[in-house]
């Protein structure tokens, strides 16, 4: 390898202004990647053909900087390897273009087919029958996003070995691992060396294929290319702190930041020096230590091991194996084996369609290999405990009837009637049910709105602890049960879930948190998502609570904040709180709706437990709670998908959702940047979702024109709120069409273009895990041309019909409605005078006699009239206007001028819970005189 090259490498990925050098560069890896390695092909293909001196001389620099900048990428892969980079420069410097154009349009044909996973590519050699082979793996890997010809079953990692070598001895452990393979193996892997703490960091983000990791002896600090993509990663770590450490304390140094980039990789530790030392420390993200005697059979066999024990699925092998089984049915479910159908006259298209299998996997059988979800002891619960594994819960458990069903599983295990629960009103209708199921005295939050747009963003911090501090004055903070809050929401707004948590805690430290992640279990699989999930969030607090250092920081904290005035209520709100490690503890719960988000057949969902509490004081509820709402005739399909999707998750789940969320980033960049598509799609950015008190960073848009993609770890890791960006809203108001009218007949019935969001003025673009360059490069055609036809329509348009646009546009982006904050509950159905929560269930079922409600209509005064009468006017049920999709009503809230006049503007045709020709359904005068019930 040229040295000299190496040194303009390193110079360009620091300094050149091209767009992905930084953060940028790592957001769009792969993307860049499979670019460079085309754009060189094709540079290649051109100059085969030249014969312009001076072109020639260009075409041979550029090739010379894609080759460099492919080089320092490749580094971090096991192939191309590094004697194949060897061989390229060997043919450019020799001026072999022909040659070289072969092997590098071979190299693309094996990284795209992904040959190198099956079978070994010497790019050294030409074999006809292994180009043949790439060729149609490639054009089928085009044309059907699969390879053509599977020839191996078995699946295919890298391993990456930390370790100081020189290229013969690193080239002597390849070979040595490579000697190991046999047929009968489960797994095949190749080997990706790397020589430093940074670059193996660098490595497990740019590197998805790498599923365990060898640290070997020692190795420095500093990485050969000073690639800015770790800044946030390193931060608060001292080089020179580093460059001093012991070769024990740098592993597990290492180990830990592996771990919280890449939980999933298994790690090993082979050291050389004091053994018994090592062990005694925090080795807890290794596998195993193995001594330096220690033989590479023994290696490969537990490498082999740690990965086929995420690879498992435990309940969809039981279900295979047991669909293979003959067994005589009697039974009640004529369905399985396909019995009913199979010899039907008239139903077997169902066989045609669904095939076989289902059917035979079909069953009502608790027994014969497989388990009972209500009571699991099986492979159900080997499956639940490797989804806790996945998800860093301590529990987790299958929902076989979506998120609406796991909500209120974990609100009837934690909350008794009366018991207080705080919770955003624009959250999804099954926490509202919920409530009403549960009998809670429910404390309705207000979410920030976006009145713009119509549509919340989410519950602010300092709104929270007002209200935790209201109750602590009325003496009533002990009644508070559960915080209770969407995140992300569904327009993809996401909280600062650890601060959040941190400082609730400190007002009432045994708070439990229903956390609903219904969109969010991708994120357990991206290190920048991952630290605001609920359970990330958990572990690191109870971590935090327990350390020494902590206790510390506490003790100085509170002699500081003592020292303030603690009486004022103004000085928690000031102040960023602490919770007293005597007495917090960490109750946390996330409810999943993995179909959503991650492989499942529909109304797949989890429940993620992380509560210090559950084994004393939930678990019997918890079981009651699952009981009251589970089917006894649980769909089996459904807990096997989400059996092989959590298997999915931990082997590739980073692959995943990083290439997701480089097609969202890819579909903002050209909607920032493209003239056209500006004029009628503004993409809402950070600074339009979230408004700047809660953005510490002072972050604005992730993406900038010149440095890419650098800002997002920033806010991340910062800012109070910030933005999902694999949710991609998009204000339309200047095509002067709303949003339900754009999602049917523009987007749906002209281009098939689906999606599940509107608002008046906005459409939501969601990105998810299956989404490819391809979808993207589709939608973005689709949008051109939409735009492209706005133009048309402007153009010839008459002058009357222009006015007529532009009354629309102007009513689509000027005339909004405020969105209403929730008024209060009647006081017929409060406890407490000082505090605004409400017996949503009292008031719920006191509707169900007929003569405690009547109606009255809005549209022509007379509600209006009774209010001006001195009435107060109850609603006696849910008013749910779609979009937005919320409660703007709930049953015993108090109707308001601004509900009122918010439902006059809806210009939405489906409001559930209102009939206009009959009006609102509210409370008699009478029914709420009656005294409540006790
Ligand atoms: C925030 C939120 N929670 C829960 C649910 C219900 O999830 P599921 O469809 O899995 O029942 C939804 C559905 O859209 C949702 O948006």
């Amino acid at each position: 390898m040229n040295n000299d090259r190496r040194g303009v490498a390193m110079h360009e990925s620091s300094h050149t202004e091209t767009p992905y050098t930084a953060l940028g560069f790592y957001h769009k890896i792969s993307q860049l990647r499979a670019d460079t390695w085309n754009a060189l092909k094709r540079d290649l293909g051109q100059l085969v053909r030249l014969s312009d001196e001076s072109r020639v001389r260009n075409l041979v620099k550029a090739i010379d900087v894609k080759l460099t900048r492919l080089e320092i990428i490749e580094d971090y892969h096991a192939f191309p390897s590094k004697e194949d980079f060897r061989h390229l420069w060997s043919l450019f410097d020799r001026e072999e273009y022909v040659l070289l154009e072969k092997v590098v349009k071979r190299l693309v044909r094996a990284l795209i087919s992904e040959s190198y996973r099956r079978r070994h590519v010497d790019l050294s050699e030409t074999d006809a029958d292994a180009e043949d082979l790439e060729t149609l793996d490639a054009l089928a890997q085009l044309r059907h996003g699969h390879p053509a010809s599977n020839s191996s079953a078995q699946p295919y990692f890298e391993l990456l070995i930390v370790d100081n070598l020189s290229a013969q001895e690193e080239e002597v452990v390849r070979e040595a691992f490579h000697s190991l393979r046999r047929p009968e193996d489960r797994f095949v892997y190749d080997v990706v060396t790397v020589r430093s703490f940074e670059d193996a960091l660098i490595a497990v983000l740019v590197n998805p294929n790498i599923q365990a990791c060898l640290i070997r002896y020692e190795f420095p600090y500093k990485s050969k290319y000073n690639l800015s993509a770790l800044r946030n990663y390193l931060e608060g770590l001292s080089e020179q702190e580093l460059e001093h450490q012991s070769e024990a304390e740098r592993s597990i140094l290492l180990s830990s930041m592996i771990h919280e980039l890449r939980p999933e990789i298994d790690q090993f530790l082979v050291t050389s020096g004091d053994v018994e030392a090592t062990a005694s420390r925090d080795i807890r993200h290794f596998n195993r230590i193995f001594y330096r005697e220690t033989d590479y059979i023994e290696q490969h066999h537990t490498i082999l091991r740690a990965i086929d024990s995420r690879y498992r699925t435990p309940f969809f092998d039981a279900l295979r194996e047991y669909s293979k089984k003959p067994t005589g049915v009697f039974h009640a479910m004529p369905i399985s084996r396909g019995k009913s159908v199979t010899r039907s006259h008239w139903a077997g298209h169902m066989i045609d369609f669904y095939g076989i299998n289902i059917f035979l996997a079909e069953t009502s059988a608790t027994s014969g290999g497989l388990d009972s979800l209500l009571q699991p002891y099986g492979p159900i619960k080997k499956a639940q405990e490797y989804a806790a594994r996945a998800f860093g819960a301590r529990q987790s458990y299958f929902v076989t009837n979506g998120t609406s069903t796991a909500n209120k599983i974990v609100v009837q295990a934690l909350i008794k009637p009366r018991d207080i629960v705080l919770i955003d009103r624009d959250c999804h209708k099954s926490h509202h049910y919920g409530m009403v199921l549960a009998g809670a005295h429910v404390n309705y939050l207000d979410s920030y709105p976006l009145n713009d747009y119509s549509m919340y963003g989410a519950v602010p911090l300092r709104e929270i602890k007002k209200t935790l501090l209201a109750y602590k004055r009325a003496g009533e903070l002990d009644r508070v049960k559960m915080l209770l809050l969407t995140n992300c929401t569904f327009d993809g707004v996401v909280y600062n879930v650890r601060r959040m948590m941190e400082e609730c805690l400190a007002i009432k430290p045994d708070l439990v948190f229903l956390w609903d992640e219904a969109w969010f279990a991708f994120a357990t699989f991206n290190p920048t998502y991952r630290p605001r999930t609920a359970m990330h969030a958990a572990r690191t607090l109870r971590d935090r609570y327990r350390s020494e250092a902590y206790r510390e920081e506490y003790a100085a904290w509170k002699e500081a904040f003592d020292a303030l005035d603690p009486d004022d209520d103004a000085t928690w709100l000031e102040q960023r709180l602490l919770p007293d490690p005597d007495t917090v503890r960490i109750r946390t719960y996330a409810t999943h709706s993995t179909h959503k988000t991650l492989t499942s057949l529909r109304q797949g969902s989890m429940i993620h437990v992380y509560d210090q509490e559950f084994r004393q004081r939930v678990e019997a509820p918890f079981h009651e709670a699952y009981m009251t709402h589970t089917s006894t005739s649980p769909n089996y399909q459904i807990l096997a998908s989400l059996d092989v999707g959590r298997m999915q998750a931990e082997m590739e789940g980073f692959e995943l959702v990083h290439a997701q969320v480089e097609a969202a980033l890819s579909l903002r960049e050209q909607l920032y940047t493209h003239p056209l598509l500006q004029k009628y799609f503004r993409v809402l950015k950070n600074i339009d979702m979230v408004p700047a008190e809660y953005r510490e960073s002072g972050v604005e848009s992730y993406y900038d024109p010149v440095t890419g993609w650098n800002q997002m770890e920033e806010a991340w890791a910062r800012d109070e709120f910030v933005v999902d960006p694999t949710r991609v809203t998009i204000a339309i108001g200047n095509t002067g069409v709303d949003g339900d009218a754009f999602k049917n007949e523009y987007l749906m019935n002209k281009y098939g273009i689906q999606i599940n969001k509107t608002s008046r003025n906005t459409v939501l673009f969601m990105t998810n895990i299956g989404t490819t360059r391809g979808s993207i490069a589709y939608l973005l055609d689709v949008l051109i041309k939409l735009a492209k036809e706005f133009e048309y329509r402007w153009e010839e348009s008459s002058r009357p019909e222009r006015k007529i646009i532009e009354r629309r546009v102007h009513s689509l982006t000027r005339e909004l409605p405020p969105l209403p904050d929730f008024s209060r509950f009647h006081d017929a159905f409060r406890q407490c005078s000082e505090t605004p929560e409400g017996d949503i269930r009292r008031a719920y079922f006191l509707s169900y006699d007929e003569e405690n409600t009547e109606y009255l209509r809005f549209d022509n005064g007379e509600l209006q009239a009774e209010m001006r009468a001195g009435r107060d006017v109850v609603s006696a049920s849910f008013v749910i206007p779609y979009p937005p999709g919320f409660p703007v009503l709930v049953p015993g809230q108090v109707i308001s001028e601004e509900i009122l006049h918010f439902l006059q503007a809806l210009d939405v045709k489906e409001i559930h819970g209102y009939r206009p020709e009959l009006g609102l359904i509210v409370f008699t005068e009478e029914a709420l005189a009656a005294p409540p019930e006790t």
